[in-house]
């Protein structure tokens, strides 16, 4: 991107807010999106998920390839991996239960279940942060997937 001369900054600026605004209205008017609990997701992140998914959510080099383990590498949680691909609920049970559950039939990951470790709203916030790192188009794509998940659980 061309460096952005100080007009087009105040431009971005503004449409990063609206853009949070409308986070926090598209979800019935709670307050997930809030600077305060992203703050919050992103502390239990660098606590919890940093050391693997990478202090800025890179993730773990050549991570498309098993390890001498046959298990997976972490994978990146920016718009890079594909962590968007999953609606909220397959994130949320990815996290609190592990991905060897999740999967089943004997399947091994070195990601460990997060049920003793964080209660389900530190969960949450966690997946808000990294969903607040997304570009718009990936959010959108999250967003929509999240919505027929809820639709088809009815
Ligand atoms: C000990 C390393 C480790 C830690 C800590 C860890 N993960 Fe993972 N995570 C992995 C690995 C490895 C995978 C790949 C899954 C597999 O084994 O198939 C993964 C996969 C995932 C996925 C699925 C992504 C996708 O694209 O399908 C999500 C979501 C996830 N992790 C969230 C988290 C969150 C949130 C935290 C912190 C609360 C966390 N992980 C902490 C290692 C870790």
């Amino acid at each position: 991107m061309k460096r952005a001369v100080p007009g087009t900054s105040i431009l971005l600026g503004g449409s990063a807010v609206a853009g949070l605004i409308w986070v926090g209205f598209d979800r019935s008017g709670s307050a997930e999106a809030s600077g305060e609990r992203l703050e919050r997701g992103r502390a239990i992140y660098a606590a919890n998920c940093a050391s693997c998914h990478g202090a800025n959510l890179e993730g773990q080099p050549d991570w498309k390839s098993r390890l001498p383990s046959g298990h997976l590498p972490a994978p990146p949680h920016d718009a890079s991996g594909h962590t968007w691909h999953h609606p909220d609920g397959v994130l949320f049970r990815i996290t609190k239960q592990g991905p060897a559950a999740v999967v089943g039939g004997g399947y091994q990951s070195d990601m460990p279940s997060f049920t003793d470790v964080l209660s389900d709203d530190e969960i949450r916030a966690a997946l808000d942060f990294i969903k607040s790192i997304w570009p718009e188009r990936e959010r959108q794509h999250q967003a929509e997937l999240s919505r027929r998940e809820k639709g088809e659980s009815r």
